[in-house]
């Protein structure tokens, strides 16, 4: 296993070093030509105010010359860090060679399929690029369910986050993306996750997962549920934006079991929690499933390139030469960092270490939580871990606003996060894989600070 001077070489030293509170000026003037000149509709930099200069590992540096920790991770897609060598290093030889092929095939094309297929279990033996974003694999995946099957239904969770087109916005719950834009794709039923800490069932909480499966089981044998047999169940195989929401083995196999029996192709989505985020390649190896179809995308293409894919069973390759079709079918540049990104994690045991970082980081975490009576719950697999926000642990109700000012001051201290969930009120921790333990360390003190500020009113 790689060791953790040689993980310290990959970023920048000394964070966080914050040299005027963030926005700085240099940052002022770039954001507010952003909010003149592009869409209202940009979003992170009313969380995390300030222009990025560079990015080295797991550390980040604003045009202010202010260096953050990086614990948000281009929202999952950093696995290696920024500006990894190696990937950079291929990513250059690549654009020298050939940058565009459609799905025409090129050397470096075959060598990620190769390798994917290394890291794929064997069943899913077949792959697809469908377009560069994780919505586009999401629709991709659809279309394939659909194709195969002759149904159009999807039966969907609650709290899923699958993307932002057609299909994949009307699998995606959060009502602030869906409002006001009229009836989404027809054909999506929702269904619980199985969410512990916010019971949706009223059983003990130690039995959300089973009913959460066995009410899969009744809306699709039951004739009168009002679910028509659909094509797919789509389900994250960690819950990522709806806040880091971990299943069980036994609820992920009673789905997988369900599928079977209902035969209804299952999809895991882990565009979020795929390619060693949570200490396995798929988050489903933790699980002992293996699903029909998976999508994946972020950290595919390396350092931020855009990719992402399908791979499916051999039975669902039924589909006929151009039945689909697509101007970015691949992407040379991302093929070359994503091959050379996932040969550096496999070579470096990367998704072994994210287990038993994530384990040194659940330590100080649960503390907080034992400890901070705004903290609600702490979550964690690998390295995707959550803080859930609470006004108060008994009644539970989201600490929204607790969420939103962890993000802020958490930023102003020099350490950057996500902020997810039902109720938008879990800090989210996605830290690129290369974190050293240290700044991961430093990481969550510097935010259990803010937390404790925030609790005791310090923080407005
Ligand atoms: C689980 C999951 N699926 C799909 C998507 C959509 O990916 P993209 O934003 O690349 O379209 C995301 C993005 O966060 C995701 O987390």
């Amino acid at each position: 296993m790689i060791s953790e001077q040689e993980l310290a070489k990959l970023s920048l030293e000394g964070a966080p070093t914050i040299k005027v509170t963030p926005p700085g000026p240099k940052s002022q003037e770039i954001l507010t030509y952003q909010s003149e000149h592009e869409s209202s509709v940009v979003s992170y930099p009313k969380g995390m105010p300030m222009a990025l200069k560079r990015g080295k590992g797991a550390t980040l540096e604003d045009v202010d010359g202010n260096v953050y920790i990086d614990m948000f991770g281009g929202a999952g897609v950093m696995a290696v860090g920024h500006g990894h060598p190696d990937v950079l290093e291929a990513a250059h030889k690549q654009i020298d060679d050939v940058t565009h092929s459609l799905d025409i095939p090129t050397e470096i094309r075959q060598k990620m399929v190769e390798l994917m297929g290394s890291l794929l279990p064997k069943e899913l033996n077949r792959v697809f690029f469908g377009g560069p974003t994780g919505s586009d694999a999401v629709e991709q995946a659809i279309k394939l369910a659909r194709y195969n099957t002759g149904r159009w239904g999807t039966i969907a969770f609650e709290g899923a986050y699958h993307g932002m087109t057609g299909t994949s916005l009307a699998l995606t719950t959060d009502s602030s993306h869906r409002d006001g834009l009229g009836p989404l794709v027809p054909g999506v039923q929702f269904i619980p996750y199985p969410y512990k800490y916010r019971n949706p069932f009223g059983c003990p909480d130690e039995d959300v997962d089973l009913q959460a499966a066995e009410n899969l089981e009744r809306v699709l044998s039951d004739s009168h549920s009002g679910y028509s047999k659909p094509a797919a169940v789509i389900l994250e195989s960690v819950q990522g934006e709806g806040g880091t929401i971990i299943p069980t083995k036994r609820f992920m196999q009673r789905v997988r079991e369900i599928c079977d029996k209902h035969d209804v192709i299952m999809i895991c989505d882990e565009i979020q929690s795929g390619l060693g985020r949570t200490g396995k390649m798929f988050a489903f190896e933790h699980f002992g499933i293996v699903p029909d179809i998976v999508t994946m995308s972020k950290a595919l293409g390396g350092i931020g390139f855009p990719i992402s894919a399908i791979a499916y069973k051999e039975s669902l390759n039924t589909w006929p030469a151009g039945k689909t079709i697509g101007t970015f079918r691949g992407n040379m540049v991302a093929f070359a960092a994503g091959h050379a990104a996932l040969k550096w994690m496999s070579e470096n045991q990367i998704p072994e270490r994210a287990i038993e970082l994530g384990k040194k980081a659940m330590e100080p975490l649960k503390k907080l939580e034992a400890e901070s009576s705004i903290v609600g719950e702490v979550r964690g697999i690998g390295l995707m871990m959550a803080i859930e926000l609470v006004k108060d642990k008994k009644t539970k109700e989201p600490g929204t606003a607790f969420a939103k000012m962890v993000r802020k001051y958490g930023h102003q201290r020099g350490v950057m996060i996500e902020v997810g969930g039902h109720h938008s009120n879990v800090a989210r921790l996605l830290p690129p894989l290369v974190i050293t333990e240290d700044y991961l360390l430093k990481g969550i003190e510097i935010l259990s600070g803010v937390i404790k500020d925030i609790e005791a009113g310090k923080l407005k």
